[in-house]
């Protein structure tokens, strides 16, 4: 079993990233942000509640977004190993996460970064906004506040599996192939 957390600010790939790797080492693929697009689609309570915040590039309370991820891997007691895009964001979601894996006798591996300038983010959201039908991608403020929030509230979350020593840095410029082969090689590297 192999259990990843595909880290980095928005619009760094990891949702590209992630649909790859899924393919290549048959793992669920778990985006807290997909599962909330999902809720807010179809306009159920969750989704309601997720939306004041997603739309200002906010992060949804801590307390919901956990259970709505404990819900989606509970539902998956056969995966071979979990991909967990978008979580965790904050410290308390990441002990939470850690609780979570002990609980199901298993652990986080690694932990991949994808690091992309500011500037190149602000250009392939905004790219994104122009048919991506999120709420988030449409104002360059907003897309701003989202990278702020990255800094302060989840980069923390790198240093934290860097103090288990599994906190690993990629470069996440070049194309989507290049940087899918960086990716490949820490997980080959982990053996799992
Ligand atoms: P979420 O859905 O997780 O969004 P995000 O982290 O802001 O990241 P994105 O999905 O925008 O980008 P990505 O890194 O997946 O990149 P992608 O592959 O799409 O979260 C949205 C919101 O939900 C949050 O702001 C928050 O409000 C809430 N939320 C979610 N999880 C939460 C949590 N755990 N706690 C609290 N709140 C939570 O790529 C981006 C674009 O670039 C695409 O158009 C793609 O085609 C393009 N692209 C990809 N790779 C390349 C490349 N190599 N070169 C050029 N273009 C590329
Ligand atoms: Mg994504």
């Amino acid at each position: 079993m192999i259990n990843l957390i595909l880290f980095g600010p928005p619009g760094s790939g990891k949702g590209t990233q992630a649909a790859r790797l899924v393919e290549k080492y048959k793992l669920v693929h778990i985006s807290t942000g997909d599962l909330f697009r999902y809720e807010m689609g179809n306009n159920t309570p969750l989704g309601q509640q997720a939306k004041a915040y997603i739309s200002q590039g906010e992060l949804v309370p801590d307390e919901v977004t956990i259970g709505m991820l404990r819900n989606k891997v509970e539902a998956h007691p056969d995966a071979k190993g979990f991909i967990f895009d978008g979580f965790p964001r904050t410290i308390p979601q990441a002990e939470a996460l850690d609780l979570l894996m002990a609980e199901e006798k298993t652990e986080i591996h690694t932990l991949l970064a994808l690091h992309v300038p500011d500037e190149e983010i602000i250009k392939r959201i905004t790219l994104r906004g122009e048919t991506s039908g999120r709420s988030d991608d449409l104002d360059e403020n907003i897309i701003r506040n989202r990278i702020d929030v990255y800094k302060s509230e989840t980069s923390p979350v790198y240093d934290y599996y860097a103090g288990q020593d599994k906190s690993h840095s990629i470069e996440g410029l070049g194309t989507i192939d290049a940087i899918f082969d960086r990716l490949c090689a820490v997980i080959d590297a982990i053996g799992k």
